[in-house]
Formats: structure tokens, C-alpha cells, sequence
């Protein structure tokens, strides 16, 4: 029997992993804490509502005393830590919440995981807090940090504090560091799913400055069972990164897009670019691939176009994303409990 704490499990890529998790580890329980920011959908979750293995907690992963007292009821085994502030643009508008959440709040989870023997814990990062490459080479485990905004400086100091703790107290504690995620359930405010959505809706499409900054593209459930496999085989004290092998820059994913849609480029508007924007992104996952016996499996032209149908099937997913209307989804399906 294990029983894994997955944080930040209402955002994208986390309801993605509750709900792999409750497919391929049926037997497992997965305590879902979520503070349920804009960012976090509990409507992801629908499904899961009335599963008896998937245990959803409204609450701070810098809440010591409910971190702790979660630790200990419900005897876990492994923290996967998704939790964070995660959007970039925001990180340039507010900085201070970046910090509490990916910092402190890391801090605090790594603590009491500490104190109550937690076995593993694997914390959940990105290849942004290596910066901007130029038009060649690819990031490995060993490239320097040189993060850019104040999002990627507070998940690279967040790595820092995890392998702080597996070098200064002997816990077992893996970094993951993947490139940019797509699929379904991601928020609306990141390039894919805004895109998009605008399109659907007939908006314009802002592309920032000249759009030929390259991002390197994985599917959320790639990442997902790379998550699993770091769980399974991963090395204590270790670093992996992951990645598809897929880089494109955005204005081609835009157009790509609108192919997909029968919508016209006319709709795309380049507007100013964003304050110290990294140039590039590309991820070697050849230590992922080769240590933890991973692969990612599906192909951007497939996983693509997989996205795009599930926002055009799900217009209700995202609308109440859009109106705000998603907020009260919690308070709706359980605030009577
Ligand atoms: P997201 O913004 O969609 O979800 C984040 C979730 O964390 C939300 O549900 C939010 O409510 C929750 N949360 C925020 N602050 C919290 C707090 N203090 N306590 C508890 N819960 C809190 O983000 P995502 O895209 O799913 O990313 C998940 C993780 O993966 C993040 O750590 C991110 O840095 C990392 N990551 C993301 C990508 C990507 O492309 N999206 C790539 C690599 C790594
Ligand atoms: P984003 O999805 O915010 O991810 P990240 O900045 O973490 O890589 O952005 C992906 C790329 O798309 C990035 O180069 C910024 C660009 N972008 C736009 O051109 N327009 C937009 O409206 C957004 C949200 C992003």
C-alpha cells in the first residue's frame, strides 16, 4: 500500500497526475492539497469526487501545521510537490506571492517532510531556471543556473533548498526539470490554451514581439508517467531532466494552431514583448531516458491536435474559467460537507 501527497493537484499538470495516478496505481491513495489559487480548478477533479482513494485538501502547502498534520494521518509514503506560482508574466507583475509559494512553501513541505520520515520526495521543476540558450545546444543536469524572471529564480531556488536537504540531512529528495507542458486542463493564460481559446472565441492572438523565440514542447502525460518513473527508479540526491525532443518557435505553433482550427492568420497581432524573455529552450532528457528507463510517447502532431479538440469539446471547461464562475465549482460540490 503507498500513499503519495501530490500538491498543486486542481492546477494543469497536476489534475493530469491525480487522475494518471488513480488509473495506473488504483491500489494507491493520493492526497490531493491544493490551495485552490486562480490557478487551481477543482472542477479538473470532477471525476475523482466520489473516489474514495483521492482525498482533496483545501489548504497551503506553507501551512506547517496542516502539512504536518496531513503527513502524519494519513501515514505518507512519497510527496510529489507541483504546487507553485507558475505563470511568468504574472511573476513580472508581483514577484512577492513566487516567493512565499515556491520558496517558503517548498521550505516548509521539505521540513516536515523531514520530521515525519517521509520516504521520498520528489520536486517538481523546470528547465527555465537554466535561462536562455542561444541557437544551439540543449541543457543538461549540469548547466549552470541562470534564471531569467522571478518565476524561474523562485523554482531554481526551490531546487536548491530540495538538494539542501538531501545533501545536509540525508533525504531522499529528486529534482525533475521539464520543458513546457501542453495538453488538457491547462489554464488559459499560457500560450497553447490561450491561443486557442481566443481563436474559438474569435479574439486576436498576441504574439510577443518577433514570436521566433523557440520553447521546447512536451505532453502533459509525457511528463507525467516521467514523474512516476523518477518515483519508481529515480536516485536520491539526483537531478533529471525531461523533455520530447520537440522545439518550435511560437509563432509556428500559432499558425499551426489555426490550421487546426480552419482559422486565418489575420487573427494574430504582435504585440510588445515581455521583459527579459528567454530566446530559447531545449532539453537533453538523455540521463531521464537512460537512468529511469523513460520515453515520451506521444507525438506533437498527435498530442496537438488531441488538445485542440479537447478545448473545442470541453467550451464549458474553459468559459468558466474565463467568467470566473469556475471559482465557486468547490464551494458548489462541496462547500455542503
Ligand atoms: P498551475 O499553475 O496550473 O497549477 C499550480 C497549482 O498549484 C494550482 O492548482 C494552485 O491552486 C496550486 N497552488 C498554488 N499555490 C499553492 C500553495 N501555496 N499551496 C497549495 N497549492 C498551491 O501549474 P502547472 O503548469 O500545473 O505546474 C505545476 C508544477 O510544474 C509547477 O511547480 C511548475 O513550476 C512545474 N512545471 C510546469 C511546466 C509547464 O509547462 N506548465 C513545466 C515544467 C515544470
Ligand atoms: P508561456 O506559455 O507563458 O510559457 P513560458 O514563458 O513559461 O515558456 O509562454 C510560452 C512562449 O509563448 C513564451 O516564449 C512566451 C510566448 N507567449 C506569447 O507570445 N504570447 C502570449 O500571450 C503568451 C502567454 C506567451
Amino acid at each position: 500500500m503507498t500513499t503519495v501527497l501530490v500538491t498543486g493537484g486542481a492546477g494543469f499538470i497536476g489534475s493530469n497526475l491525480v487522475g494518471l495516478l488513480r488509473r495506473e496505481r488504483p491500489e494507491w491513495t493520493v492526497v490531493n492539497l491544493d490551495k485552490l489559487t486562480y490557478a487551481g480548478n477543482a472542477e479538473s477533479l470532477a471525476d475523482l469526487r466520489h473516489d474514495p482513494k483521492h482525498v482533496f485538501v483545501r489548504g497551503d502547502i506553507a501551512d506547517a501545521d496542516l502539512v504536518d498534520h496531513l503527513l502524519r494521518e494519513h501515514a505518507v509514503d512519497a510527496i510529489l510537490n507541483l504546487a507553485a506560482e507558475s505563470h511568468v508574466d504574472r511573476s513580472i507583475l508581483g514577484p512577492g506571492i513566487f516567493v512565499e509559494t515556491n520558496v517558503s512553501g517548498t521550505q516548509v513541505l521539505l521540513e516536515c517532510a523531514r520530521q515525519a520520515k517521509v520516504k521520498r520526495f520528489v520536486q517538481v521543476s523546470t528547465d527555465e531556471v537554466y535561462g536562455s540558450l542561444g541557437p544551439a545546444g540543449k541543457f543538461t543536469e549540469e548547466s549552470p543556473l541562470q534564471p531569467s524572471s522571478p518565476y524561474s529564480a523562485s523554482k531554481a531556488a526551490a531546487d536548491l533548498l530540495a538538494l539542501a536537504y538531501a545533501r545536509t540531512y540525508g533525504m531522499d529528495v529528486i529534482v525533475t526539470r521539464c520543458s513546457n507542458n501542453y495538453g488538457p486542463y491547462q489554464f488559459p493564460e499560457k500560450l497553447i490554451p490561450l491561443m486557442i481559446t481566443n481563436a474559438l472565441e474569435g479574439r486576436r492572438l498576441p504574439v510577443y514581439g518577433d514570436g521566433l523565440q523557440v520553447r521546447d514542447w512536451i505532453h502533459v502525460v509525457d511528463h507525467c508517467r516521467a514523474l512516476l518513473a523518477a518515483l519508481d527508479r529515480g536516485k536520491g540526491g539526483e537531478v533529471y531532466n525531461f523533455g520530447s525532443d520537440n522545439e518550435w518557435p511560437n509563432l509556428e505553433i500559432v499558425q499551426r494552431l489555426l490550421e487546426l482550427l480552419g482559422r486565418g492568420r489575420e487573427l494574430i497581432e504582435h504585440v510588445k514583448d515581455r521583459p527579459g524573455h528567454d530566446r530559447r529552450y531545449a532539453i537533453d532528457a538523455s540521463k531521464a531516458r537512460r537512468e529511469l528507463g523513460w520515453a515520451p510517447q506521444v507525438s506533437f502532431a498527435q498530442g496537438l491536435e488531441q488538445t485542440v479538440r479537447w478545448y473545442q469539446g470541453n467550451r464549458g471547461w474553459w468559459e468558466r474559467v474565463r467568467s470566473g464562475e469556475y471559482r465557486s465549482w468547490y464551494e458548489r460540490n462541496y462547500g455542503a460537507r
